[in-house]
């Protein structure tokens, strides 16, 4: 699937992300600036914390009660505010556009 990110300077990024792979792995990988993921991707550092544009939201799995509490202490929590490690990419997510928050702390 092919997913936009959108960095805090508006720089626009479409990357190829493998079915199975993270939000948050393929912008690791892909060099895509401000997302951190000091934790790795086992939900506990809150550091991987990114806007889903609105229409996509519903198509991902709820959050578990462990990324509800953390996303309470992020910068700037929105109602669209998820975990980027929390998401797992299939074919249904093609297009899904996520936005980097200015800083992650
Ligand atoms: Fe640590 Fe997502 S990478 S919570």
């Amino acid at each position: 699937a092919t997913i936009k990110y959108i960095e805090h300077n508006g720089e626009e990024h479409d990357v190829e992300v493998a079915s199975g792979t993270t939000v948050m792995q393929a912008a690791m990988d892909n060099n895509i600036r401000g997302i951190v993921a000091d934790c790795g991707g086992s939900c506990s550092c809150a550091t991987c914390h990114v806007y889903v544009d609105e229409s996509w939201l519903g198509k991902l799995e709820e959050q578990n009660d462990m990324e509800e509490v953390l996303l309470e202490e992020v910068f700037d929590p929105q109602d669209n505010s998820r975990l980027s490690c929390q998401i797992i990419v299939t074919d249904d997510l093609d297009g899904m556009v996520i936005r980097i928050p200015e800083r992650q702390f």
